[in-house]
């Protein structure tokens, strides 16, 4: 008898498992090194315990586990205030995972993922391709190799854009307002758009009042922060400033 498996997309996760494994590594080296020096012992304890919080956080994110991934990308989503007439972008797509969301949503909507897939992350375009495939969207979403600091589209070319966990991480970039800044000019007037990403970092984003007014103040017409940290599905342990904890969204019109 054939049995035949659907296949599944894959959306990766934030946890990727070679951190869990690097600091599983390491911690058996202090746990070898112990045996000669004792004080190491503790090194090693650390090393195992960082290593059994990124097996629980990687479990909370998966779709096995919380859905944590999966709820934060919604929240994208439900602050993107837009009527899915025209074209949307996602900007630093990964595998794929919002813009086939915001496809699914709206299905009268054309939707382009851009991301520069380097090594730091399991994501890559042919992934991309092959869960819009398996979502059954592909004939309305397409990816492209480009880099969030100068993406090669005009002025105005969208009705809409999201983007979620990606400005802060754009190296080029040294001051990462200038992201957002570039995301903004690839909308229309009268546009909308949802980005999430680590805005309470001060050291990357400044103030985030002054942060909201630096936008308005580039000629947008509304412009609101929501605090998505406090999104009750997150877990407190997932609420450390390197994990969800410093999270928030921008969202308006053009
Ligand atoms: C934390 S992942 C988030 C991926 C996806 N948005 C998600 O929510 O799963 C950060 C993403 O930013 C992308 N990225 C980093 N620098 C970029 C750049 N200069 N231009 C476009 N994408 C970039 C990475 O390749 C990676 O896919």
């Amino acid at each position: 008898m054939d049995i035949q498996v659907a296949a599944k997309p894959e959306y990766g996760n934030w946890v990727p498992k070679r951190m869990i494994y690097l600091s599983g590594f390491v911690g058996f080296v202090f746990l070898g090194l112990a045996l000669v020096f004792w004080f190491l012992a503790v090194l090693a304890g650390l090393f195992f315990l960082v290593a059994a919080y990124f097996i629980y956080a990687r479990r909370q994110f998966s779709l096995k586990g919380g859905k944590v991934q999966d709820r934060v990308w919604t929240l994208v989503l439900e602050n993107l205030d837009w009527n899915g007439e025209g074209k949307a972008l996602d900007i630093g797509c990964g595998n794929g995972a919002l813009t086939v969301k915001l496809a699914k949503k709206h299905p009268k909507a054309q939707v382009k993922g851009i991301d520069y897939w380097g090594k730091r992350w399991e994501y890559s375009k042919s992934i991309c391709e092959r869960n819009a495939a398996i979502e059954g969207v592909s004939e309305r979403v397409t990816f492209q190799k480009a880099s969030a600091v100068a993406l090669p589209f005009d002025d105005g070319y969208f009705d809409a854009a999201v983007s979620n966990f990606v400005f802060h991480e754009v190296s080029d970039a040294k001051d990462k307002r200038e992201v957002i800044r570039e995301a903004l000019r690839v909308i229309k007037t009268g546009g909308k758009f949802s980005f999430q990403d680590e805005f309470l970092i001060k050291q990357f984003y400044g103030d985030i009042d002054d942060l909201v007014e630096t936008i308005k103040s580039w000629g947008i017409t509304k412009v609101e922060f929501v605090q998505t940290r406090d999104a009750d599905f997150i877990p407190r342990a997932l609420t450390l400033p390197f994990m969800l904890g410093s999270i928030g969204l921008i969202c308006g019109e053009k």
